[in-house]
């Protein structure tokens, strides 16, 4: 299996919720390495830009609007398959059907509040790590 790194996103409302343990917990359970991690706010103009690949889509504005709404903890999961084994801690998009023991299944609120964000794919992974850190932030 390959070594990657992926990047994770702890979103507003689980920071808000004091979960940012917690879910950090499920990564490292799993097998990850947290190579590098902080604590920011996104600008509108930023969450515009990270999640420019929605911008055609309904839920755009609300999910711009929702990113921006408080601090969400930043960081970079390392590991043998990190971006697939990401995603399947993380639990499907809506928490209703994500699966037992999942981070959305646990602690996500609805498809949009769904507590965590995670990169789908190498090309995706290499563009969103560089957007919010630098190489010499990564250990
Ligand atoms: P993510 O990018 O956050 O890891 O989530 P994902 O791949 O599972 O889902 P994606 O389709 O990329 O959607 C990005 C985020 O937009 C919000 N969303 N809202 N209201 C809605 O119908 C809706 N659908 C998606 C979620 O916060 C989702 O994680
Ligand atoms: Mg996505």
């Amino acid at each position: 299996m390959a070594m990657e790194r992926t990047l994770s996103i702890v979103k507003p409302d689980a920071v808000g919720r004091n979960l940012i343990g917690s879910i950090l917990r499920k990564f490292e359970t799993a097998g990850l390495r947290i190579a590098g991690g902080k604590l920011i706010r996104l600008t509108p103009e930023q969450a515009q830009a990270f999640y420019a690949v929605h911008k055609a889509r309904p839920f755009f504005q609300g999910l711009c609007d929702y990113m921006c709404s408080g601090p969400i903890f930043v960081s970079v999961l390392e590991g043998d398959n990190a971006i697939a084994k990401n995603r399947e801690v993380m639990g499907a998009t809506d928490p209703a059907k994500a699966a037992p023991g999942t981070i959305r299944q646990e602690f996500g609120q609805d498809i949009e509040k769904n507590a965590v964000h995670g990169s789908d794919a190498p090309e995706t992974a290499a563009v969103e790590i560089a957007f919010y850190f630098k190489p010499e932030e990564l250990f």
